[in-house]
């Protein structure tokens, strides 16, 4: 048996648009070993969403389509399950939780309702026990007084104990997977980081491994075991947090770095990457970051490389990852 809790396989997926067929999902290769916290990270619109809802297989189709791939958890392909064994894996082995709480939440009933509704659909057990385990889940994420929580309505309590809540929810079948979609954007930068500490928390005392989507380094240098870059529809960089940041070697990483606020350095502004993602329907024929990269030359615009390894734990995708290396003396 392989040590691997998830595999995705040369994923591709598409969505209809009225200009034509977008490849939003181009070939993506993704692992997630059991317990680790492995990050996605890439601008807006470059496929971290659709990749995750895919794991989940929540891909609206149409007009979206998964074309091909395969996608591994536990040893099952659940591209290749029927729809109610789906719903079991996903409602008892992968939780996922998304950026805003309170749209996932329903306003019309109390949190103590939600929440044993997400225990009841689990496992069988009489109304006096789930209200303990529900109150238990809620003191876990770090709920206080849950007990008055628990009789409380989404609107009565801050956007960072609702998004408690989510997790309490997603936690209610003790995942193996949790896959958090931007869990923090819509928060405020202290509550982020208690939302954040409690993410490494429960992945201390439950073992659940996360897959963590996000498009800020600095959550992933703070919460993440290895990390994959995607820049439009393919990944461009794979590697351990450490040699990621350390041993950059990828142009588009290197402008996502560089456009990170430093708390320690001099206010400068940011640097953000100039040029725009190119659209779905329009990928250049090259590498796809060529049109905005500044160490382009020729055969950039005309081939596009493929994901290489360069040293052990490090991926990258570009003709010059070894001379970028090299030229920072690294
Ligand atoms: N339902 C849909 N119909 C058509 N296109 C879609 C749909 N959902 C996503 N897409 C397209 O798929 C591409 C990838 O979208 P996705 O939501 O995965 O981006 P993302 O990386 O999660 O971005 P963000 O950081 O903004 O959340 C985008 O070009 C988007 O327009
Ligand atoms: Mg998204």
């Amino acid at each position: 048996m392989s040590d691997k809790l998830l595999e995705v396989k040369q994923l591709r997926i598409s969505f209809q648009t009225e200009t034509g067929t977008a490849n939003v999902v181009n070939g993506i290769d993704l692992t997630v070993y059991p317990k680790e916290t492995l990050g996605i990270v890439g601008e807006s619109g470059c496929g971290k969403s659709v990749t995750s809802l895919a794991i989940m297989g929540l891909i609206p189709t149409p007009p979206g389509k998964v074309q091909e791939g395969e996608i591994w958890f536990n040893g099952c392909n659940l591209l290749a399950q029927k729809k109610g064994a789906l719903r079991k894996i996903r409602g008892n082995e992968i939780s996922m939780i998304f950026q805003e709480p309170m749209s996932s939440l329903d306003p019309a009933f109390t949190i103590g309702s939600q929440i044993t509704e997400a225990i009841t659909f689990h496992e069988k057990a009489s109304a006096a026990e789930v209200k303990s385990r529900s109150i238990e889940l809620l003191r876990l994420v770090g709920i206080p007084n849950p007990e008055q929580r628990y009789k409380e309505y989404p609107h009565q309590i801050s956007g960072g104990m609702r998004q408690r809540v989510m997790i309490a929810i997603a936690l209610a079948c003790t995942p193996k997977l949790l896959i958090a979609d931007e869990p923090t954007t819509a928060l405020d930068v202290t509550v982020q980081a208690q939302i954040l500490e409690l993410m490494n928390d429960i992945r201390e005392r439950l073992h659940t491994a996360i897959l963590l989507i996000t498009h800020d380094l600095g959550v992933v240098a703070e919460m993440c075991d290895r990390v994959v870059v995607m820049y439009a529809g393919e990944i461009v960089e794979e590697a351990t947090t450490e040699l990621l940041f350390d041993r950059t070697a990828h142009p588009y990483t290197e402008g996502l770095l560089n456009s990170m606020p430093k708390l320690d350095g001099p206010k400068t502004r940011l640097t953000s990457i100039e040029g725009n993602v190119p659209s779905p329907t329009e990928m250049p024929t090259g590498c796809r970051f060529c049109p905005r990269c500044s160490y382009a030359t020729e055969i950039c615009w005309e081939a596009s490389p493929q994901l290489v390894e360069i040293e052990v734990g490090h991926k990258v995708r570009c003709w010059y990852a070894k001379d970028i290396l090299q030229q920072k003396g690294r």
